[in-house]
């Protein structure tokens, strides 16, 4: 948790308790002080002995005291200027995610003619560029890997990006704009047409791709077909780049579940619908995007 998530009544908890025990600290040894019998060390003793081992009963030394002192101030000048007790957040106005900016900031402006230089001539001619390619590659593994894989395959939901099946186009200047835009798949749920009729959909839908299919059930889908999806998949299932309406007739499946036959997956997906979210990278800068988009780009060549 971060200290500016605290309560004010947690945060109060925090810094009074933490106030508390340093001044605590600092009285009980003020006391101690003041309630030495003598100053100087003396040979005076407590009256405890054991073994010949006797307890003297000397002042606090003085290099101990100071030292104590010292650290009791270094402390409370700290709490005031970092943040420390509970949501304040110290004069001096750092933070983690401050250091961690400025830190990325500072990478930022020493590499960014890096990028530049390599981000020269268009997507296409840098899809031919080994050296832009091998940082193209790392920019993948650094932002893109956590969805699509190190090895950019995909996985169930995430686009398999090696392939030559696109959902929005795999020309550079489509890549471009998927990632500069972010891309949001918008498959609406047709749980409302009934179970029978949804198990027609998945055997015609099937059929589109040449896979074992009931050839009643596929011929009754057929016309619910046309009537429901061809607009977005199109009269042939061949799909729409515009929509990110994946091609149905090529046996690539976005949403395979593992467990489950492509069959009973496009079930799945009739039931519920599907929400793709591809994020915008505009943020990374166009030379980046550049390098992303030839590499993906070179992957699928
Ligand atoms: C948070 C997960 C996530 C991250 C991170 C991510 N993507 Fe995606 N990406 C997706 C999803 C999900 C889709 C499919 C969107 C859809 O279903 O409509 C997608 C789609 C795409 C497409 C379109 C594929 C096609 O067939 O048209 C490209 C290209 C792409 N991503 C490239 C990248 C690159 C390059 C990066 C890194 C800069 C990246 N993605 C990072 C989740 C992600
Ligand atoms: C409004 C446009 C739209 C309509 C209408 C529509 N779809 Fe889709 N469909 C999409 C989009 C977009 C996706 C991709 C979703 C994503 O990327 O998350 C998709 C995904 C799918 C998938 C998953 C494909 C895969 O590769 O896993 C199947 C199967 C499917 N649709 C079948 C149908 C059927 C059958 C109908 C008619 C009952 C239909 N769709 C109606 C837009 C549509």
């Amino acid at each position: 948790m971060n200290a500016d998530q605290l309560t004010p009544f947690w945060s109060m908890w925090v810094a009074v308790i933490t106030l508390g025990v340093i001044f605590g600290c600092l009285a009980l040894l003020l006391a101690i002080r003041k309630s030495e019998p003598h100053k100087e060390e003396t040979d005076a003793d407590t009256g405890h002995e054991f073994d010949g081992i006797r307890e003297l009963d000397n002042p606090l030394p003085q290099w101990w005291y100071y030292k104590f002192l010292i650290l009791t101030a270094f402390g409370l000048l700290y709490l005031a200027l970092y943040p420390g007790l509970g949501s304040y957040q110290g004069l001096l106005g750092w933070s983690q995610e401050g250091q961690w900016q400025a830190e990325m900031d500072k990478a930022e402006q020493e590499f960014a003619p890096v990028f530049a230089a390599l981000a020269q001539g268009s997507a296409d001619e840098l899809a031919q560029d080994p050296e832009a390619m091998k940082v193209g590659g790392r920019l993948f593994r650094n932002n893109c890997a956590i969805c699509h894989g190190q090895n950019a395959k995909g996985a169930y939901g995430f686009p398999n990006l090696t392939d030559s099946d696109w959902l929005y186009g795999g020309k550079t200047e489509n890549i471009v704009a998927t990632l500069n835009g972010g891309r949001a798949g918008m498959m609406p749920s047709f749980a409302h047409l009934g179970d029978e009729t949804i198990e027609q959909l998945s055997h015609y839908v099937v059929s589109l791709s040449g896979r074992a299919h009931d050839i009643n059930q596929a011929a009754l889908g057929q016309p619910v077909f046309q009537q429901n999806c061809a607009a977005c998949h199109g009269g042939d299932g061949s799909g729409n780049q515009m929509l990110g309406a994946p091609n149905l007739m090529d046996n690539i499946w976005l949403y395979k579940h593992p467990n489950l036959t492509v069959r009973d997956s496009i079930k799945l997906t009739l039931q519920n619908g599907r929400q793709g979210q591809m994020p915008a990278f505009d943020r990374l800068g166009q030379d980046k995007v550049k390098l992303l988009s030839a590499y993906v780009y070179s992957l699928s060549q």
